[in-house]
């Protein structure tokens, strides 16, 4: 079976974790051990490599967790990966391992690191696996999905209360700097203003204005999401309240949403690009991102990727606005 040049490989999770990465670890060690390669686990991202945290993975160690949210090999963030001397030592170890390639699933933090590696001399690829959306080359990121939809529901939840009491309420999402998770979460629940990190001109007194236009047409209750890269939703809560007078409830969210079992969508990717990361190393590919471009799974180059930037579209953060009137 195995005439290929593959012969052992790596794989682990770094950065925040993210639903669906369970499902992108058993992918990858099925799709390896199918094609005769041997795959080791490491545990707890790249601190978990410096300190030899290994352990060997079969097609049975990966059994019952497609369904499962977090990750079973642990994850972790690693200053030392942020020093050459570290990134030094990680590509070292590698070799002594014997690999022939490091798949690392994880944020941009963590494909950065990935690329350290590679430009030491080990074949790495990166499979995106973050709820931030936060990864320019790739129109999709694992968890993201299971985030918003974790998020979705608990507005559902938080808009009851609130339209019983005819109250304001402030929601505080995870994003990190990015404000993808809040514009999908304003979309799909309803808000009817968005605070996102990339909107340079957003205006607390402009949300203020909006809040009382709203129950002037009408509106009993309101709804506001804040992007965490924007953060202080208990301070703009206190704000709508006094210059309003609408009694107004801050609600931060937080971990609720990284954790959770993966939607379809995330196990779909997750499935999708961990076949594909052992498909393109058996065709000799090397240093690549697994990437979601145009509605198709394909792969470019790690360092491009890292260095690609997505430019800012308000295409989203205008329709929250119109569909909120
Ligand atoms: P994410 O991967 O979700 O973006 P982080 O940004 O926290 O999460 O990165 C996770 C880990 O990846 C860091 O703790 C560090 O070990 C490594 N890392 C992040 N940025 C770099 C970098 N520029 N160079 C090398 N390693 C990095
Ligand atoms: O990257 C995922 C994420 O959940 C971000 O949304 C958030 O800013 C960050 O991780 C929180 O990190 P930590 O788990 O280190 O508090």
């Amino acid at each position: 079976m195995s005439d290929n040049k593959i012969k052992k490989i790596a794989v682990l999770t770094s950065g925040g974790d993210a639903p669906g990465m369970n499902a992108a670890i058993r992918a990858v060690v099925r799709t390896a051990v199918y094609n005769g390669i041997k795959v080791v686990g490491v545990r707890k991202g790249y601190s978990g490599l410096m300190r030899g945290e290994i352990e060997d993975m079969s097609p049975r160690s990966v059994s019952e967790t497609v369904h499962r949210g977090g990750t079973i090999l642990l994850t972790a963030r690693c200053p030392e990966m942020m020093t050459s001397e570290g990134q030094d030592k990680a590509a070292t170890l590698c070799k002594v391992l014997g690999l022939d390639a490091l798949i690392v699933i994880g944020g941009d933090g963590s494909l950065r690191g990935g690329l350290e590696i590679a430009k030491r001399g080990v074949n790495v690829i990166g499979i995106p696996g973050t709820i931030d959306l936060d990864l320019d080359c790739s129109d999709y990121t694992i968890g993201f999905d299971t985030a918003v939809n974790t998020g979705m529901e608990a507005i559902n939840k938080i808009r009851d209360t609130s339209s019983s009491h005819e109250r304001c309420s402030v929601v505080e999402v995870m994003g990190r700097n990015a404000g993808y998770i809040a514009l999908w979460c304003s979309l799909t629940g309803g808000a009817e203003e968005v605070l996102i990190p990339e909107d340079e001109s957003r205006d607390v007194n402009a949300v203020i204005n909006q809040i009382l236009a709203n129950r002037s047409r009408g509106k009993t209750h309101n709804l506001i999401i804040v992007a965490e890269g924007v953060g202080g939703s208990a301070t703009i809560a206190r704000e709508i309240e006094q210059i309003t007078g609408i009694t107004t409830r801050a609600t931060i969210l937080g971990y609720l949403q990284r954790g959770g079992s993966p939607t379809a969508t995330d196990r779909m990717h997750a499935s999708v690009m961990g076949y594909m990361a052992v498909e393109i190393l058996l065709k000799g590919e090397q240093n690549r991102i697994i990437v979601h471009k145009d509605g198709k799974h394909t792969h470019v180059d790690m360092e491009e990727g890292l260095n690609m930037k997505k430019e800012y579209d308000p295409t989203m953060y205008n329709m929250v606005k119109v569909l909120a009137i």
